[in-house]
């Protein structure tokens, strides 16, 4: 094997050893770098005669084209290994099954709110809301509840840092402030109509939405879920108020059996004050009293924090738990499952 030859086959071999892409631009360096084997042979060529030239400048270019074309037979086997390498890695079995993506649905306590809003919704009421963070003024005062009535004592009721009494600084602990919100707006909205000496359409809403108390065991939880109603007009009766509950818990509860008895009770915001009980007439819960609102007349001070004369508008409030309501229908026993976020539990109401 001459020279040239030689030096041909050690690059292929070389070549062929080189695993990576640096490795080859190494062993490059070798045969055709600044001081590579090819470039010192062509610097070599410069002694020779001009005949001499001619014959070993052609060999030694056959060698060298040799050389590089070996050289990028490897670069591009190494690309391709790298290419494939990579394609295996990114393997996408399309005969696979696709992964589930379980869809969501609402929480029962929301189910309750929607159907609530949607019930009441017919009968001419509208929805309103207020802050969960509340003001003194609108949480007890508005509502007629002496200084020292037992709810405001730290024991019941969580506040918040600053604040002052009209200004939020509690935790709203019913949905009853928005009662008063919701009225004082209501104959703002109408005062142009009022002062006109026409009658104020009548108040019918009811206010869904988060409470918070300091309690927590199986049947209480520290944020609990409440709706407020309001209907105030000039002409309305208990006897109204009767019939409208009736018609919502058959309603709600899908029973047109059910019964409401009002059972006297004590509110600081109503006079007279009533607790409203239901019994289903079959089921696991029949022949049972269970209480699921308080109601009454709003007392006089509660009308007149509205900005209405309680000598000419007469109204009738009531507040239920939503929480209550939702264990009812669903015939769930424990309040805490609703708050623990078990998807088990929280799926079987989709
Ligand atoms: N706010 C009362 C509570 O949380 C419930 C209630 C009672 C609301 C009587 C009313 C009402 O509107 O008239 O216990």
């Amino acid at each position: 094997m001459n020279e040239l030859d030689a030096i041909v086959s050690s690059a292929q071999s070389a070549f062929a050893q080189a695993s990576t892409p640096a490795d080859l631009e190494n062993a490059k360096a070798r045969f055709l770098g600044k001081t590579g084997s090819i470039t010192e042979l062509m610097k070599g060529m410069a002694a020779l005669s001009v005949e001499e030239k001619k014959s070993r400048g052609a060999a030694i270019n056959v060698a060298k084209q040799a050389v590089e074309a070996a050289l990028n037979a490897r670069r591009q086997a190494l690309a391709d290994a790298e290419l494939n390498k990579q394609l295996q890695a990114e393997a996408l079995d399309v005969t696979l099954p696709g992964r589930a993506r379980g869809t969501g649905g609402l929480h029962p306590v929301s189910l309750t709110m929607e159907r609530l809003e949607a019930i009441f919704g017919s009968m001419g009421f509208e929805v309103a809301q207020g802050p969960e963070i509340e003001a003194d003024w609108f949480n007890f005062t508005a509502l007629n509840t002496p200084e020292d009535h037992p709810a405001r004592s730290m024991h019941d009721t969580f506040y918040v840092e600053g604040g002052s009494a009209k200004a939020p600084n509690l935790l709203r602990t019913h949905t009853s402030p928005v009662q008063v919100r919701h009225a004082v707006q209501h104959v703002k909205q109408h005062k142009a109509l009022t002062d006109a000496g026409q009658p104020m359409p009548e108040i019918r809403v009811i206010a869904p939405g988060r409470t918070y108390r300091v309690d927590s065991d199986a049947t209480h939880s520290p944020m609990f879920h409440q709706c407020e109603g309001l209907w105030i007009g000039e002409n309305v009766s208990f006897k109204d108020l009767k019939y409208l509950f009736t018609e919502f818990c058959r309603t709600f509860f899908e029973r047109d059996d059910l019964v409401l008895r009002f059972r006297p009770s004590f509110f600081p915001f109503t006079e007279p004050s009533a607790e409203i009980d239901i019994q289903f007439q079959s089921g696991p819960l029949a022949g049972r009293w269970l209480e699921v609102a308080g109601s009454g007349q709003v007392h006089p001070n509660v009308v007149r924090n509205m900005g209405l004369d309680p000598e000419k508008h007469i109204g009738f409030a009531f507040g239920m738990g939503l929480d209550r309501f939702t264990m009812l229908r669903y015939g769930v026993n424990d309040l805490r499952l609703f708050f623990d976020g078990d998807i088990r539990f929280l799926s079987q109401f989709k």
